[in-house]
Parts: structure tokens; C-alpha cells; sequence
């Protein structure tokens, strides 16, 4: 499996889900003490060509780093980018995960994405036996992994491509072979109006998009189980583990609300079948899972005062941030994903995207809205009810993603120096066209414009030849600032 690997790398993308500052602020939520990253250890399985490790540990700078991964290439790869950017608390090592020795860690974070349902079952064993030995006692693990009932779907595909596309050929003639079959087999189909020929029509459109790598490494390759959620379960638990939440917080089953969460009173009160069940409703194909300790007991109702000290960053901007808020009842914002504009309503998500435009950082802890509290509901109530209050309406937001959470700040600066210095990172892929990420550990759309302002800011110039000679204005500044892409 690494020598695919080794001839088509995996390519250089940062995966939110992942950061081990979210993951802690899930578990904030879910009533776990977070573990302390500052002074803590983070290793990254299967860490391809480190690019998600890298942006992650210039995020947290006094966090150690490891990334792990069987393909020399990619690890060759992981360590030239560190040496470019100059990381100093990120190390990769070329091993295989069944004989990573317990010499190193224990560590607060051990993430494993895109690699579960692609390692065979002894692989898989030993992933959740690293786990267990080498996680901190209040440490985190992620693990995502394809899913049952929506990975059934695709592994039609998956299926027809295996056996359409010849085994031997080099990665690129694989790819660009599963590319002409599949549109070949969608264009042959006897009945495409079928509700089979719709899914595959379907499935076919959507992985045109797809780079090769991912086309080969996840259609084409040697393996790629996709599990019920009953069954990760008893995984986890048959190593001394347990699922606590999806980091992405609003999938999981015990976050739903309303129909949603009634629909599953008819398998009981059972979390594990509560999941299952919530994953057939909604056909998932994709699981990220926080997992830790088997003998850490999850209160799954938060401590209001720990909720208080998270750090909420917006997902979602006020199309017209001048509007006057007694004007309308709602707001109108865009989304950060995928720039639809969606209607706020809610007073308080209102006052919190007012409030962060004057923020440096523009990120806020709760705690900084208790005082607002009173003219949220209209009437006094005491610290402790105000405290509570706060917590759903933080847990609210995050199920209806309005803000990103965080156990920790990221590293970043809140404003703009007298010679900006972009991170080398978002620099160095601004460049080259890749993708971006701030260092809130999101990706980052800029125009081509935008990425040629953002490459110029080395730290060596200052603001008035930025301007005078390269038409880099303090709009520009303040919004990169405002993205979490400058170091200074
Ligand atoms: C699908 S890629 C995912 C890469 C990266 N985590 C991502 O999601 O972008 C799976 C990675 O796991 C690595 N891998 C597979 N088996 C492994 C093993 N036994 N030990 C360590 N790494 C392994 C592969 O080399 C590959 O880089």
C-alpha cells in the first residue's frame, strides 16, 4: 500500500476536523476536561505529506508534533516543507504503525485521517492498540472512517471500477482508466432514470471533480471497509476505548434536536444505537470520531464555567455588518463554505457577529457576553442561571454552526505589523495555487489578486512601500488579519 503512496502521493490539504484545539472544545461540550496542548504532544498517523501536521503545529506553537506515515516520498515530502517554512516543533518519521515502539508519546492527540478503512484488519488492530497505549489519560484520538449505510452506495462504484480498470499500469493511467470506464459504463446504462442509474450518474459526476489521488487511493484501492457504527464501537471497546462525539459536532446523534432526535426513541436509550440508527436516517458515508479512554466516564452535559473560557471564532459574516439590528428581525450572512447567504435570527448569534467586527482576532470567549445575558432574555437572573444559559446558547451555535470552537487560541496576530509577515505557509501555497489555510486551521479562498497581495507579505517590507509600489492597502492588511493569516 505505501509504494501507491510512494508513486501518487496524497495531496496537500488541512483538515479542520482534525485540529486538536477543536477536538478539546468538543470535549468541553461534552463535559471532558480537554487535554492541555501547550506543553503537549501531538502525533499524526498516516500523516501523508505532513501538510495538515505542519499547518496545525504553526498553529500551536508550543505543541510537539509527530507525522507518521509507511511512504518515504511523502515523509521526504513532509520534511522538505518543514524545512521551508522553518517548522521547529513538527518531526516525521517513515515507519508503519504496527511497530511504532512506545519509546515516544504519550501523547494528548493522536489523529488518524483517511486511514482506518484503508489499512488491512491487522493494521486496524494496531491503530486502536497505539491508541490505548499511548494516549495521555485525557487525551484525544480521531478517527475517521467510511461509513455504513452511505459508503454501501459508493462501493458500487468502487466495485464496478476494480474490476473495469486493469490491476498493473502506473497511478495516473489507473485514474485516467477508472475516469473513461465510469463515464463509458454511466453512458451505457439501460435505464439512467432509473433510482439506480440516478446514483450512479450521480456518484460518477461528483468524482470528476476529484483529484487522481483521491479517485486511486479511495475507488481503486487494495482495501476500503466501510463500518457500521455498531461495529467502530465494539472495535473501540474490545481496545480499551470509547467514542465520545463526531468532531463534526452537529452529525452526532446526541446533538440532534427536535424530530430528529425523537426519530431515535425507537431504538431506546442506547448511544451506540442511537448513532447507528442516526446514520442509516441520514445515509451517512463518513464518520470523524473523537474517541478516548474506556475508563474516562463522559457526562455528555457540559461544565458551564469551562464552556465559558472556549474561544468561538465565526462561521457565517453579516452581509451588511452597518445594518441597524432594531431595522429587521433577522440578519442576512454569508457562509464561510460556501458563500450562501443564510438568515439569522437569533438575537444573540446577531449581537456576537456585531461584537466580533470590533474584536482584534476576531475571535470571542463566552464568558465575554455574560454582562449581555440580561437584555438576551429581557430580565435579571443570577451568575449561576446566566452561566447555563450561556453554555446552550454556545452549544446551540455550535450544533447550528454559527462559530467554530476551541479549547485553546490558535497562534496568530490579531493585527498588522509595521513590516506584515504572512505565515510562510499560507505564503508558500499562495504561490503555488494550492490550498490555504489560517491558522484558525480552515481553508482560505482567495482570488488570484488576493494571493499574489498575500505572497508579497515577507515581513521585509513596510506598509507605506506595500501600498506605494505594490497597491497592498490596510483593507487588504486588515482582512488578512481578519482571516488569521499573518504572523505580524
Ligand atoms: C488515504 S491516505 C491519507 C493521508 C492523509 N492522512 C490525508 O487524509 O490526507 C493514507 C495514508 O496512510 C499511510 N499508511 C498506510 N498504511 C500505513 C501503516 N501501516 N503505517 C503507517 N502509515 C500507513 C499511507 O502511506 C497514506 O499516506
Amino acid at each position: 500500500m505505501a509504494q501507491s503512496y510512494d508513486e501518487l502521493p496524497y495531496g496537500d490539504i488541512a483538515y479542520f476536523h482534525t485540529h486538536p484545539a477543536h477536538l478539546g472544545a468538543i470535549a468541553v461540550l461534552c463535559g471532558l476536561a480537554p487535554p492541555a496542548l501547550a506543553g503537549g504532544r501531538v502525533l499524526e498517523v498516516g500523516c501523508g505529506t505532513g501538510f495538515n501536521l505542519l499547518a496545525m503545529s504553526r498553529s500551536l506553537p508550543e505543541t510537539q508534533s509527530l507525522g507518521l506515515d509507511a511512504s518515504s516520498t511523502q515523509i521526504d515530502r513532509a520534511r522538505a516543507l518543514a524545512d521551508e517554512i522553518g517548522a521547529t516543533n513538527a518531526s516525521f518519521q517513515v515507519g508503519r504503525l504496527e511497530e511504532l515502539d512506545d519509546s515516544t508519546g504519550p501523547f494528548d492527540a493522536i489523529l488518524a485521517h483517511g486511514v482506518y478503512s484503508w489499512i488491512p484488519p491487522a493494521a486496524q488492530t494496531a491503530l486502536l492498540e497505539l491508541i490505548r497505549r499511548r494516549l495521555a489519560p485525557n487525551g484525544l484520538a480521531y478517527i475517521s472512517f467510511n461509513a455504513k449505510p452511505g459508503w454501501n452506495a459508493r462501493g458500487v462504484v468502487r466495485d464496478f471500477l476494480i474490476g473495469a480498470v486493469p490491476a498493473d499500469g502506473s497511478p495516473i493511467d489507473r485514474a485516467r482508466a477508472a475516469r473513461e470506464r465510469l463515464a463509458a459504463f454511466v453512458a451505457s446504462l439501460p435505464d439512467p432514470d432509473s433510482p439506480y442509474g440516478r446514483q450512479v450518474a450521480s456518484l460518477a459526476k461528483s468524482l470528476a471533480d476529484e483529484p487522481d489521488y483521491y479517485l486511486l487511493h479511495e475507488y481503486l484501492a487494495e482495501r476500503n471497509e466501510a463500518l457500521a457504527f455498531g461495529e467502530f464501537a465494539a472495535r473501540l471497546a474490545a481496545h480499551g476505548l470509547q467514542y465520545v462525539a463526531e468532531s463534526r459536532f452537529s452529525t452526532s446523534a446526541f446533538t440532534q434536536l427536535g424530530a430528529d432526535r425523537t426519530a431515535l426513541d425507537v431504538v431506546g436509550d442506547d448511544l451506540v444505537r442511537r448513532e447507528q440508527y442516526h446514520d442509516y436516517r441520514w445515509q451517512r458515508s463518513l464518520r470523524q470520531s473523537i474517541v478516548c479512554r474506556a475508563d474516562r466516564a463522559i457526562p455528555r452535559v457540559a461544565d458551564a464555567a469551562a464552556v465559558g473560557k472556549l474561544w468561538l471564532s465565526p462561521r457565517v459574516k453579516l452581509v451588511d455588518p452597518n445594518a441597524d439590528v432594531d431595522a429587521t428581525d433577522f440578519d442576512e450572512a454569508r457562509r464561510e463554505e460556501d458563500g450562501e447567504v443564510v438568515q439569522i435570527h437569533d438575537p444573540f448569534y446577531r449581537q456576537f457577529l456585531r461584537r466580533l467586527r470590533a474584536v482584534p482576532g476576531r475571535r470571542l470567549q463566552p464568558d465575554a457576553f455574560l454582562p449581555d445575558i440580561r437584555d438576551y432574555i429581557g430580565f435579571e437572573i443570577g451568575p449561576e442561571k446566566s452561566r447555563h444559559l450561556l453554555m446552550q446558547i454556545v452549544l446551540k451555535g455550535t450544533i447550528e454552526e454559527v462559530w467554530h470552537v476551541y479549547a485553546e487560541p490558535t497562534a496568530y496576530s490579531a493585527g498588522v505589523g509595521d513590516r506584515p509577515r504572512a505565515c510562510p505557509l499560507a505564503r508558500r501555497q499562495a504561490s503555488n495555487g494550492g490550498a490555504i489555510v489560517s491558522r484558525l486551521h480552515r481553508i482560505v479562498r482567495l482570488d488570484d489578486a488576493e494571493r499574489a497581495r498575500l505572497a508579497r507579505l515577507d515581513g521585509r517590507t513596510d506598509r507605506a512601500t506595500l501600498a506605494a509600489e505594490f497597491g497592498i492597502g490596510n483593507d487588504d492588511l486588515e482582512r488578512f488579519a481578519a482571516m488569521a493569516l499573518l504572523e505580524g
